[in-house]
């Protein structure tokens, strides 16, 4: 049983129905003054979703801001490593997940009692781990570290350090090849950037051959290969705003669309294609289980929320600091 299923077990949360002639928007938004509360949404939210929420960004601006909050309670609308990141870096404020089902496939494929045998096998080696992991592998990991920031916190360790990376093998790989380094690498994956198909993508740069493909760097190397900026959720928004082209095909979830056409309406984007699909775009499954409905009832009834053993978060903590301490040294 995946971990986020035991959890929603565990907590029993069951759903409650929702009075049709309740103006949920309104509602949301009055509970939110009331209550001090903050919803924090990541880029591959629904747009709607996005569009109610008082900040939208990638995980390492999501993590910052919920490290910053003054709100008493912060809602995730995003899946459960970023909230729990949230209640590690926030103890004292209550964090609630519209939907505890929402977890992770790369998360869920870096199980804590494999891991640990995993590093027992790499002696002296300082364990870099992406932030999509569990608090349970944070508190094995020497630094956390995000898409948007990876390259440069390798970068900040001697030449000579030997280092274990988990879980995405994509990312893990790309940051060897950028950096010289021979990270050894945790053979993890996202099931959305695994699905992206080469050649439907290509089919896309033969329709389109002025488009540009855009990739997050958890996608396969043939991917990675053929585009024409990698980057973070962050990082290829922003190349979509500065960029002097008009046609993007975007291989990452579909989300991230949202925000790229309300900054540059003019452009273009095309969503790049899953394999073995008829379907255009591809979803996060987990992602997509936080709706507009659930963030109502979630501020209405204050659940369901993220607890961890006090010991753990403690042992996981210091990972996720260093990042931010590192990142905000190097300006990032
Ligand atoms: P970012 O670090 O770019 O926000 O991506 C998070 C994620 O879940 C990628 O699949
Ligand atoms: Fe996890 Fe992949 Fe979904 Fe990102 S897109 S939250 S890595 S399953």
């Amino acid at each position: 049983m995946r971990r986020v299923e035991k959890l929603h077990m565990e907590k029993g949360y069951v759903e409650h129905p929702i009075d049709g002639s309740l103006n949920v928007l309104e509602e949301i938004d009055r509970m939110r003054k009331e209550k001090n509360a903050v919803i924090l949404a990541h880029y591959y939210q629904e747009s709607e979703i996005q569009d109610i929420a008082d900040f939208v960004g990638d995980s390492l601006d999501l993590s910052r801001k919920a490290a910053s909050t003054d709100a008493d309670i912060i809602v995730f609308a995003g899946v459960h490593f970023m909230a729990e990141t949230a209640k590690i870096l926030s103890p004292a404020k209550r964090v609630l997940l519209p939907d505890l089902m929402a977890g992770c496939s790369l998360a869920d494929s870096c199980p804590p009692e494999d891991f640990a045998a995993f590093r027992e096998k790499y002696p002296g080696h300082t364990v870099v781990s992406y932030v999509n992991t569990t608090a349970e592998i944070k508190a094995l990991t020497d630094i956390v570290c995000t898409s948007a920031n990876a390259v440069p916190i390798i970068n900040s360790l001697p030449e000579n350090e030997k280092i274990i990376f988990a879980p995405d093998r994509n990312l893990g790989n790309y940051i060897n090849s950028l950096t010289g380094r021979n990270m050894v690498i945790w053979d993890g994956a996202c099931h959305v950037h695994e699905e992206f198909s080469l050649e439907r993508i290509l089919e896309l740069k033969a329709a389109h051959p002025d488009a540009k493909i855009i990739a997050h760097p958890e996608c396969e190397k043939p991917v990675r290969i053929v585009a024409d900026h990698i980057g973070s959720t962050s990082s290829l928004l922003r190349f979509t705003q500065e960029d002097s082209g008009n046609t993007y095909i975007v291989a990452t979830e579909s989300g991230i669309l949202h925000q790229m056409k309300l900054a540059r309406p003019e452009k273009h984007f095309i969503a790049a294609p899953p394999k073995d699909s008829t379907c255009a775009c591809n979803d996060c499954k987990y992602m997509k289980l936080i709706t507009v409905n659930k963030i109502y009832n979630t501020l209405k009834f204050e659940q369901p929320e993220i607890t961890m053993d006090k010991s753990l978060m403690k042992q996981a903590e210091g990972s996720i600091r260093r990042m931010l301490e590192i990142s905000n040294k190097l300006g990032l």
